[in-house]
């Protein structure tokens, strides 16, 4: 059967950024991938996708705003007809570029921030932007952008939470997705550091509940239940190749923003393929569609349809094989890999190795 249109298209206009975020999920060899398509092939893309019924545009990174084109590709993409989103860190937001973008019909900006706190905020993005972060929280509502803030918890902040929902209360957040961290890339390389326990998660559940009845009717709140801890493998990006294209910055189509780590697979360039062609007819999009290329325990799994077996992601990084079962499943024979790692985060070892912040020089093992 035919998929349907890509309807959401992530544009990863850049990676650079001036943050250097423990739990970035750009891939760990991004400065491989430096070089960034220039605005005309941008706007091409925008068109194309358009064309073949995506309806939601992002705009992300890195951090989007370093693109000084990023006026010009959203006023095309709300030309088009699309709904456009700016996911940003907020540096670079001045009040100028804000209204900029509110003419170019930008319709709604998601603003991640660390922390509650300056100390942590400015730890885990190895930059001073905690100040930076409330004055452009400012800028986006005086332009009547809706308030949507993020922030990916973690062992390091998942105790503030009581103190991360009542400052984007303070600030006027109309929503706050408390994003559990997703262990890929960075995150994964920093993952002892970052894993919570269980306890640290029930209570922030807890206190996001609270906080839910409090502020009914002014804020909505989402809490994204970290996969480790479920041991419930999740629909990724809604099913390979079914909903999401993400645009790498090279120009690279791609299902989900880190499969470009995956072996074995080719994805195309949209500099000399169609997004069409890209979506409809590369092998790198293919490969993981529907539930075909399922093996055991998957193939035989009631919940095939619904979970189509996690994140292929996942598979590859815990089992080393992206078409196995995700190791968050208690089928998988690798799920074994999780509890050890769900154990050592219960222990409060202290982590053989040091934090490690995004930057092209820094040194991984992966
Ligand atoms: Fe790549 Fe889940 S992040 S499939």
């Amino acid at each position: 059967m035919k998929p349907g249109p890509p309807l959401w298209l992530l544009a990863e206009l850049t990676y650079r950024c001036p943050l250097h975020c423990a739990f970035c999920y750009n891939p760990l060899d991004f400065a491989k991938h430096e070089d960034e398509l220039p605005t005309a092939d941008w706007l091409r893309i925008l068109r194309e996708a358009r064309a073949l019924g995506s309806v939601q545009c992002g705009f992300s990174g890195g951090e989007p705003l370093v693109r000084d084109d990023l006026e010009e590709l959203v006023a095309e993409a709300h030309a088009l007809g699309y709904y456009t989103n700016l996911l940003t860190s907020g540096v670079g937001l001045t009040e100028a570029r804000a209204a900029a973008l509110k003419a170019a019909g930008l319709d709604h900006v998601q603003l991640s921030f660390q922390d509650s706190t300056r100390e942590v905020n400015d730890f885990l993005s190895h930059t001073r932007t905690f100040d930076l972060k409330q004055k452009v929280a400012r800028i986006i509502k005086a332009q009547g952008w809706p308030m949507v803030m993020n922030c990916v918890i973690h062992r390091l902040n998942i105790d503030h939470v009581d103190r991360i929902i009542a400052m984007a209360d303070e600030i006027g957040a109309e929503y706050l997705e408390l994003a559990n961290t997703q262990y890929y890339s960075w995150a994964f390389e920093n993952r002892e550091h970052l894993l919570p326990t269980r306890e640290q998660l029930r209570q922030a559940e807890e206190v996001t509940d609270q906080w839910r009845v409090r502020l009914a009717g002014r804020m909505r709140l989402f809490f994204v239940a970290p996969d480790y801890h479920d041991g419930k493998p999740k629909r990724c990006v809604n099913g390979w190749g079914t909903t999401l294209l993400t645009v790498a910055p090279d120009g690279v189509a791609l299902p989900c923003h880190t499969a470009r780590m995956l072996p074995g697979l080719r994805f195309p360039s949209l500099r000399d393929t169609s997004v069409s062609a890209a979506w409809y007819e590369s092998e790198g999009f293919e490969r993981y569609r529907g539930t075909g290329w399922m093996k055991e325990p998957c193939s035989s799994c009631e919940f095939r349809e619904q979970d189509l077996g996690g994140c292929r992601c996942q598979a590859f990084l815990l089992a080393g094989d992206a078409a196995a079962a995700d190791p968050v499943c208690p089928k998988s024979p690798e799920h074994g890999r999780v509890q050890e790692a769900l154990q050592r985060a219960e222990r409060g070892e202290p982590p053989e190795r040091p934090l490690v912040f995004r930057d092209r020089r820094s040194r991984v093992t992966t």
